[in-house]
């Protein structure tokens, strides 16, 4: 049996975790084990090599990925489907695990649709796959957003300022709830919920009254002023896979908030901090649960499927239960956004 691994879309901590324990299992098991380098690219142009127990010792708590990655869409290349499907013929892979998103998924699905025996193991700092409790990367990133927020409350306290932190995760906001609740931001601003700048400027002039000397607001890159109701985004340029690049709300948000209300206001973009570096114990232990638990799919012959952690287990998913639509926040977590704003 040969298998092949790859990682598509944005890095994140955890993943080479998952990679050791896929190598793991699968040198277990007898298989051999190829990885392919940077991403669906790497399935395009035969960039595969071997992958042994030494290439793997140690990684596991490394940030990253070791086989690289990337945004191209194999389904919006040229001639893309045919040369990955001569790439898996030419090294004679019998079954692909792609460690991915919601796109690196997609793509995925559309394969395994095509005959490619696939499994996908799900990673993001966005934690907006649905089906699955948390993604590979997503608690690290909690962890590193939240220590920033918790060193913005210091300065701004000083300062007596407004410091609006803007955090990623797309059109999703769970990256920044989760963030903001564990490191105390006032108010918190999310995707799933439009916001009313007034609103947020009483909030502060309230809190200034109260004799508070600072504001800490935590706002996601996607989330929409109710006004607008259109996305801040970076530029024009879109990705393979159609996302435009988004940023620039804490920007918008500094300079309104500066003219309303009077306050001194910084903004303070998190950016690729926040996909950087180690993985914490729960991505660890997450990304090489997630790694044995796809070779022994291959071994039950169940290809077509994802694991997934749905409470404390560990459980096989079809890819296409994950694809098409995304785990937003429900209204029920909605209050969670304010629980510091009186604070
Ligand atoms: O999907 C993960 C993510 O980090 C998003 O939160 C963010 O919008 C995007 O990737 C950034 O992508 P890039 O690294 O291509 O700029």
């Amino acid at each position: 049996m040969k298998i092949a691994v790859m990682t598509g879309g944005g890095d994140c901590p955890g993943i080479n975790a998952a990679i050791e324990a896929i190598v793991t299992r699968a040198t277990e098991y007898g298989y051999q084990v190829f990885g392919i380098t940077d991403g669906y690219a790497g399935l395009l142009n035969g960039g595969v090599k071997p992958l042994s127990l030494k290439d793997v010792e140690g990684i596991s708590k490394t940030g990253g990925t070791i086989l690289g990655t990337s945004r191209t869409n194999p389904f919006k290349t040229k001639d893309g489907v045919k040369k990955a499907m001569d790439t898996i013929k030419r090294f004679g892979i019998d079954t692909l695990i792609t460690i991915g998103g919601e796109d690196t998924l997609s793509a995925a699905c559309q394969f395994s649709k095509q005959g490619v025996p696939i499994i996908a193991v799900p990673k993001t700092i966005d934690n907006d796959l649905c089906a699955t409790d948390y993604s590979i990367g997503f608690q690290t990133a909690v962890d590193t957003a939240a220590e920033a927020i918790e060193r913005l409350h210091t300065t701004a306290k000083s300062h007596r300022r407004v410091i609006i932190v803007e955090i990623m995760g797309r059109n999703t906001g769970w990256l920044t709830l989760m963030a903001g609740l564990a490191g105390g931001a006032h108010i918190i601003l999310i995707p799933e919920q439009p916001f009313d700048i007034d609103s947020v400027c009483e909030l502060i002039k309230r809190r200034r009254a109260e004799g508070k000397r600072h504001t800490i607001i935590a706002v996601a890159e996607g989330a929409k002023l109710k006004a607008r109701g259109e996305l801040v985004t970076a530029g024009e340029e879109k990705d393979e896979f159609g996302h435009e690049r988004l940023g620039g709300i804490a920007q918008v948000l500094e300079k309104e908030i500066a003219k309303r209300t009077g306050e001194e206001a910084r903004s303070v973009v998190l950016g690729h901090l926040q996909r950087g570096g180690p993985p914490n114990s729960f991505d660890t232990i997450m990304g090489i649960r997630l790694g044995l638990f796809a070779v022994d799919l291959i071994k039950q012959k169940k290809t077509g499927y994802a694991p997934c952690l749905r409470g404390t287990e560990i459980v096989p998913v079809r890819i296409e239960e994950m694809t098409g639509k995304l785990k937003t926040i429900e209204e029920n977590l909605f209050e969670l956004t304010g629980f510091f704003s009186k604070s």
